[in-house]
Order: structure tokens, then sequence, then C-alpha cells
């Protein structure tokens, strides 16, 4: 099976040759560009593509990949928002995901984000670099006995309530699919008003498309910090701006940012940004943004080329898909 494996960084390169080891029938061509309508030219010829979170696999390039005879879609990732289900089922193609890489990953750069913007430890950094031991600015507050809501309690979701309880602060949750457990369980309006940090955990659809707007910081308590490590169009980024500028907002933490395809995984520092609302985002002194790592450490890309490369070989001789995207 020849696989066409798009958006291909360095980094993942050495996971992928380790995983497919017992699997002697697939064959990875790395390719660096990333997969989309202008792309997809580089399909042709292959059996099976893989793609990651910034790959557009929309309804035309699926019709690319039917000409091209592709049985298989396998993304190295979770969310599959940026591959047009529909479209794939009527064509018959098999899209497979990798559902779970170590959600510890992603809740722990959370902690990350909460803490480094709390306790600005990114300023003090810089500052001691330089001899300057001046704590004036840097004052943080704790998260014990804080009130976190966590949008979305799934896999991320849990690990994150779980480090959030050996905190010691006091666990919202809403997730309209889940149960008892040890958090409370509340409705979004009530998590919104109450909360003094906000995470977010839901997947991108529809019904969660910019779930974080004007209205919703109307319900905030002022000053709250917001944290996003799920996907960018969850929030409204121009209310993001309005928010920080009134100050309602008091912390932003993002891992994820809704234009990121144009800007993330690639360097661009040696090229004018073009994106304004980025580029304002990140000038906040209270704004943090990583470039969509939540989920890189070894553990998880680990465990991305292995399920990966089951996937593709499940596919490969007929086995059922366990990680199938119905
Ligand atoms: P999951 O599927 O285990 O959990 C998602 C949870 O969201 C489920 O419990 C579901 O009931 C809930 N949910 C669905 N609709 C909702 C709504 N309208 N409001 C509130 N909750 C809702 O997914 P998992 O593995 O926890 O991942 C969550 C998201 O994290 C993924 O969709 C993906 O976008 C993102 N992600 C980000 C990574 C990063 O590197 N920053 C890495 C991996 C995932």
């Amino acid at each position: 099976m020849r696989i066409a494996l798009f958006s291909s960084q360095n980094y993942e390169v050495p996971f992928f040759k380790q995983a497919i080891e017992p699997f002697s029938a697939l064959e990875f061509c790395f390719i660096n560009e990333s997969l989309n309508p202008n792309t997809v030219a580089l399909c042709q010829g292959y059996d099976a593509i893989c793609v990651f979170v910034n790959d557009i696999v929309n309804a035309d390039v699926i019709a690319t990949l039917k000409e091209y005879n592709i049985k298989t879609i396998a993304l190295r990732c979770a969310g599959f928002n940026n591959v047009d289900i529909k479209a794939a089922t009527a064509s018959n193609i098999d899209v497979v995901r990798v559902p779970a890489y170590s959600p510890e990953a992603v809740a722990e750069h959370c902690i990350a984000l909460m803490l480094t913007l709390s306790r600005k430890t990114h300023k003090a950094y810089n500052r001691v670099r330089e001899d300057n031991f001046d704590l004036n600015g840097l004052l943080g507050f704790n998260i014990y006995n804080k009130t976190v809501g966590v949008v979305g309690c799934g896999k991320i979701g849990q690990a994150l309530v779980s480090i959030l309880n050996g905190f010691g602060a006091n666990v919202l949750v809403y997730d309209p699919n889940i149960g008892e457990g040890p958090y409370t369980l509340v409705s979004l309006d009530i998590l919104l008003a109450q909360s003094d940090i906000i995470s977010l955990h839901c997947p991108l659809n529809e019904h969660t498309y910019h779930i974080i707007d004007d209205a919703a910081f109307a319900k905030m308590k002022p000053g709250v910090m917001l944290i996003n490590t799920s996907r960018g169009a969850l929030l409204d980024s121009k209310a993001c701006i309005s928010a920080l500028k009134s100050k309602q907002l008091g912390y932003l933490g993002l891992d994820v940012y809704e234009q990121e395809s144009e800007l993330f995984f690639k360097n661009h520092s040696e090229e004018i940004i073009q994106d304004d609302i980025f580029s304002r985002l990140v000038s906040f002194p209270n704004v943090l943004v990583t470039g969509h790592q939540g989920f890189f450490t070894k553990e998880a890309l680990k465990q991305i080329a292995t399920v990966t490369c089951e996937n593709l070989n499940a596919a490969r001789v007929g086995k059922p898909l366990l990680n199938k995207v119905e």
C-alpha cells in the first residue's frame, strides 16, 4: 500500500519509520506540501493518503481522490472537521483517525498556558536574564480554590479535570453527553457566569462554531481567563479582541487559531504576517499563543504513528476499521 503523507514535518518522520517496521506492505512517501485543491494532483498513483489538522479535504479534493481510486484517508489526529465526511462516505472512501494520543499531553499544555499567563514566567525568564529581579508586573493568582469551567469533557477534558482537582480547584463541566463525575455538571450559561478560568475541549462542529462570541463574553466574570487548545473556530477572534480591549477578558491562552492553516507549523519569521487579527491578538501583553503544540510530546507522536500504521494496515487487509469516522 503506497501512502502519500501530507504536511510532513521532520520531527514525525523517525516515529513513522519506527512504527512502520512490523508492516512491510506499507510504504510512506513524506510530502512537505499540505493537501488542498491545488495540491491534490500529488495524490495520483497512491492507494491512501495521510493528513493532519490543516490539510483541506473538502468535497472537491474528495472528488479527485475518488478519480485516483484512493480508498482510505488516514487522519493522524483526533479532530476531523477538515474532512468532508459525507462526501467521503458517498465516494466510498474510508476515513480513519487517531481518536486518542495522549489526552494528557493536551491537558498538561492547558495547564502550562494557565500557569504561564497567571504567574508570568515568560516575562520573569526574560527579566532575570537581564539581571532585573523586580517583581512589579508579575503578580499572579492561585488556581487553588478558583472555579475552572471545562467545556466538553471527553478524553482531554477528563484528563484536565484530574489535574485541576489536584490543584484544589472547584471544577465545573458543561458537556451535553456525559454524566456525573469528579466535577459539578452545569449549563453553559452557569459555567460562563461562575468560572474564573474557562477551558474549551469540545469538538468543532455546526453547534460549537463561535461558541465563544460577544454574547458569551458578556456572560463571563470580568477579567476571566480563557484557554482554547481545541479548535480555533470555537472562538470568534474579533470578539476576543473587543473583550481584551474592554478588559472583560483578562487572560487569553491559545494553542489554536481560526485561520491557523495559513500560519502554523511553518516558519514565517522572514515574512510580514498579513493576518491583522492574529497580529492584534499577539500584541496584547495578556495573550499567550502557541502554534498547535498541545499534542507535541514524544509519547503522543509515538502513539499517532503506531495507530496510523495500524489503521492503514487494517484498511489494506480488509479488517474492521476500529477508528473509522462515521
Ligand atoms: P472527545 O471526543 O473525547 O471529547 C469531546 C467532548 O466534547 C465529548 O465528551 C462531547 O460530548 C463534548 N461535546 C460535544 N459537543 C459539545 C458541545 N456542544 N458543548 C460541550 N461539549 C460538547 O475529544 P478529545 O480527545 O477530548 O478532544 C477534544 C478536542 O481537542 C478535539 O475535538 C480536537 O479538536 C482538540 N485537540 C487538540 C489538540 C492540540 O494539539 N491542541 C490535540 C488533540 C485534540
